[in-house]
């Protein structure tokens, strides 16, 4: 807001400077309406441009610039995540990251489905993570039954941790 704020300031006082020499008659008589006042004015004015300047060649890119870093961290590719998503990005890289691909994670584990590709649900997501992934689970595990492409450890987060990476992946997967 600021930024947009200050980004209207800046045409506003563009449009004001056009303005004044328009009004004046040009350049010449623009100079000829500040060369004729005072030292005292004139050193003011001075101040006003050296302020105006300054303000505005370093002020808007430093309000862009910080603001887009704030932003930068709260989503990945146009999705804003929630505080528990973005807990959930770094444990997904921490704890899931060496097996799946995960563009939103910038992980690129092989051992694993690509999780862009197979875009799980919150629920498969939570389910995997509780039950894991067996090859060949004995046939009565029908819950660590998977895609038969390999072994997931069960548990490897628990509670609220296997819920943050749960919603953070559901929402990113197949996204960026
Ligand atoms: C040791 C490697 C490894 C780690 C670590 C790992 N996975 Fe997996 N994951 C696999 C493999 C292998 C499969 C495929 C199993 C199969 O097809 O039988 C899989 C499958 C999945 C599936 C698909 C299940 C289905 O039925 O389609 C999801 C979702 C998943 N993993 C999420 C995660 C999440 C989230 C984490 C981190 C908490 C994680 N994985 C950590 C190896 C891993």
């Amino acid at each position: 807001m600021l930024a947009v704020a200050l980004f209207c300031a800046f045409w506003a006082v563009l449009g004001f400077v056009v303005f004044f020499v328009a009004a004046r008659g040009g350049p010449a008589g623009a100079r000829a309406t500040i060369q004729t006042q005072t030292r005292g004015g004139r050193k003011a004015l001075a101040t006003i441009f050296v302020l105006v300047y300054v303000g505005f060649g370093a002020g808007i890119p430093l309000v862009f610039l910080a603001g887009n870093s704030a932003n930068a961290s709260s989503q990945v590719g146009g999705i804003k995540l929630t505080s528990a998503e973005k807990i959930g990005r770094e444990l997904f890289g921490q704890h899931c990251g060496v097996c799946h691909t995960l563009a939103a994670a910038n992980a690129v584990g092989k051992v694993g489905p690509n999780l862009d590709t197979i875009q799980p649900s919150q629920d498969l997501v939570l389910h995997t993570i509780a039950n894991g992934c067996f090859q060949s689970p004995p046939p009565t595990d029908t819950a660590a039954t998977c895609l038969g492409q390999g072994t997931m450890p069960p548990l490897i987060l628990q509670g609220k941790q296997a819920q943050e990476v749960a919603s953070f992946v559901a929402k990113v997967a197949g996204k960026e």
